[in-house]
């Protein structure tokens, strides 16, 4: 495995070899609080103290042939509770690390990996020192502290890479991991606990004949339309089987994919129950035939085997949907496979046989990395490229897990019909209900943006200063050429993103895209189809779980979404990002400032 370092990978790190960051913030960047954090704060007495190591290691994902190296967090408890994690083994996945809400946390991070690294507390409401922006990636063998409070309510979350243009990859490789928070509210509820709490992180992943991680090999398309493995891994294991016992159990699933979107259902059609979406419960139970999840997303469901034949068997599936790629990739999958592929992997099948190795972009070039136009009009585009080349299209049915029930039980608790109460956050709380702040989607051939410009480490834009306290409302659109503008960008922006659209781009690239705000988690106030609207829309339009706390959130083609944010507790710079992993790391990432 190699990673290219770009120009501005080398750029940033002249920046961050010397600690003091200042120069390279001019601005509104805060100086002192842009330093890598090396040692702890001596006023913050923490109730939970952790030893991250970030480095390689050899694995047994397979029962047969090599062990696969992965890039793997391990975690050692110095201080707090000893339920505070979960060791898991004979997987890339970190252990899960159980806060509680209250808890005053530091951990000591170090990097023994070889290339750059920061880790990220997705979903986690924490101060920018301690929230993994990318500024702050530490070089092997250096170290970073993070201090933080846990203010979050009872939920799921994770962790995971966020360094600067290396997330995906190094995500891909492992470098990811579950967080429960608990709390008062939640103990009171009768939910399933123990060994009836049961994590089942989703991932693909596609290995060689030699069981190694390959990313984005021969994936022409790869960082555009994202990348998307042949195998599916459910807490980093390949076809996943549960015991269960005939009761009921929460199963936290997260989708830590870098762009496979899944459509959670039962092979029998029983519908699926959520008691919990992004970070905190629901106010009540929703039960619905299908649930989708996209990267980012989590969601806590609320699995009942009572009743249930002791040596039956359930099959959780994907489900076929539709509607999420670019119009063209959607054709191609149509039938056929697309609907077919069952369990079975396809590897290597199919229309791209001769394209695997024609042309693909494994250099990263600056800043317009990703495909160029050479591959595109090389035939990617006409040949059927797309990005698809590892035999598991983009909306194929597939196996997530089986359920085999082993044991006769009585006790079980019941669902409960009210779980936490919040308070339902609706435009008139916002202060810019007229005039929400745009995140506008635009994709190119060249780029995906969000509010047309790239990432840059040290800029915000007006649109994106936001005061410390205000609830805002935010309006997250596709703009696609001429149909839609941004409202409240500088103009010489909003044309910018008009043409990219126009040229090339526009209704032909649009696709689905998962966008995740850090900070505190937001509601969805409205979905709204406009223009051509999205083919495939009826595939997945009954699995959005919108009644929430949310940090994640798909935005289909041709749709709009709004969603009401507060910005309390801290100050700072805090991403905002497309939680396909390749989309952000062609920079379609862009950040607020509160102030
Ligand atoms: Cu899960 Cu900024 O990421
Ligand atoms: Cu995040
Ligand atoms: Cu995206």
């Amino acid at each position: 495995m190699t990673t290219p370092k770009n120009v501005d990978r080398r750029q940033f790190l002249q920046y961050s070899l010397f600690g003091a960051t200042l120069a390279a913030f001019p601005g509104v960047l805060l100086a002192e609080s842009s330093q890598i954090k090396t040692s702890p704060t001596p006023g913050f007495n923490a109730d939970v103290e952790l030893e991250f190591t970030a480095q390689d290691a050899f694995i047994s994902i397979f029962d047969e042939g090599k062990k696969t190296k992965v890039q793997k967090y391990f975690a050692k408890l110095l201080k707090g509770p000893k339920e505070t994690l979960t060791q898991l083994h004979d997987t890339h996945l970190g252990p899960i690390v159980h806060f509680v809400k209250g808890q005053k946390v530091r951990v000591f991070f170090n990097n023994e990996l070889t290339e750059p690294h920061i880790i990220h507390w997705h979903g986690l409401h924490v101060p920018q020192s301690s929230d993994g922006h990318p500024m702050y990636s530490v070089e092997p063998g250096e170290k970073f502290v993070y201090e933080f409070e846990v203010l979050n309510r009872a939920g799921t979350s994770f962790y995971h890479s966020h360094a600067h243009h290396l997330t995906a990859e190094q995500v891909y490789r492992g470098l990811a991991g579950l967080i429960t928070v608990s709390d008062d509210e939640e103990k009171a509820l009768d939910l399933p606990r123990g060994e009836y709490d049961v994590p089942f992180a989703i991932q693909d992943r596609t290995f060689d004949d030699n069981n190694q991680l390959q990313y984005l090999n021969g994936m022409m398309m790869g960082k555009m339309m994202g990348f998307l493995g042949d195998t599916i891994l459910v807490n980093g294991k390949k076809d996943a089987e549960f015991a269960v016992k005939t009761r009921a159990y929460r199963f936290r699933a997260l989708n830590g994919s870098s762009s496979r979107i899944y459509k959670l259902g039962w092979e029998d059609g029983t519908p699926l129950t959520a008691i919990g979406t992004d970070a905190c419960l629901l106010e009540k139970p929703e039960t619905r035939p299908y649930i989708m999840l996209a990267p980012g997303e989590r969601v806590d469901l609320w699995l009942d085997f009572t009743g249930r034949e002791v040596g039956s068997k359930l099959v959780m599936f994907s489900l076929p949907h539709s509607g999420t790629m670019p119009a063209m990739y959607e054709k191609m999958h149509k039938g056929g496979k697309h609907s077919e592929a069952g369990s079975e992997q396809h590897r290597g099948m199919g229309m791209m046989g001769g394209m695997q190795h024609g042309g693909g972009n494994k250099t990263e070039a600056g800043e317009h990395q990703g495909m160029g136009m050479g591959g595109m009009h090389g035939g990617g585009m006409q040949g059927g490229g797309m990005g698809m080349m590892n035999g598991l299209a983009q909306g194929a049915k597939f196996v997530l897990a089986t359920f085999k029930v082993t044991e006769k039980v009585s006790d079980s608790p019941k669902l409960p019909t009210k779980l936490v109460t919040f308070q339902r956050l609706t435009a008139a709380d916002t202060d810019n209900a007229g005039q929400p702040i745009p995140i506008a989607i635009s994709e190119g051939p060249m780029a995906m943006r969000l509010n047309t410009k790239p990432f840059s480490m040290d800029e915000v834009m007006d649109i994106e200063k936001v005061k410390l306290g205000s609830i805002k409302k935010i309006k997250i659109f596709h703009a696609h050429g001429g149909e839609q503008k941004m409202e409240h960008g500088d103009n010489a922006e909003s044309k910018s993103g008009g043409m990219m659209g126009g040229m090339g781009g526009g209704m032909m690239m649009s696709m689905a895209h998962p966008i995740h705000l850090h900070g505190q988690q937001y509601q969805i106030l409205s979905r709204k189809i406009s223009g051509m609207g999205s083919p495939g829309y009826e595939t997945v339009k009954d699995g959005f779980i919108d009644s929430g706390w949310k940090d994640t959130v798909l935005v289909m083609p041709g749709e709009e979404v709004e969603i009401v944010k507060p910005f309390q507790d801290y100050k700072g710079l805090f991403l905002y990002h497309c939680h396909n992993l390749e989309h952000e790391g062609m920079d379609m990432m862009r950040q607020f400032y509160i102030s």
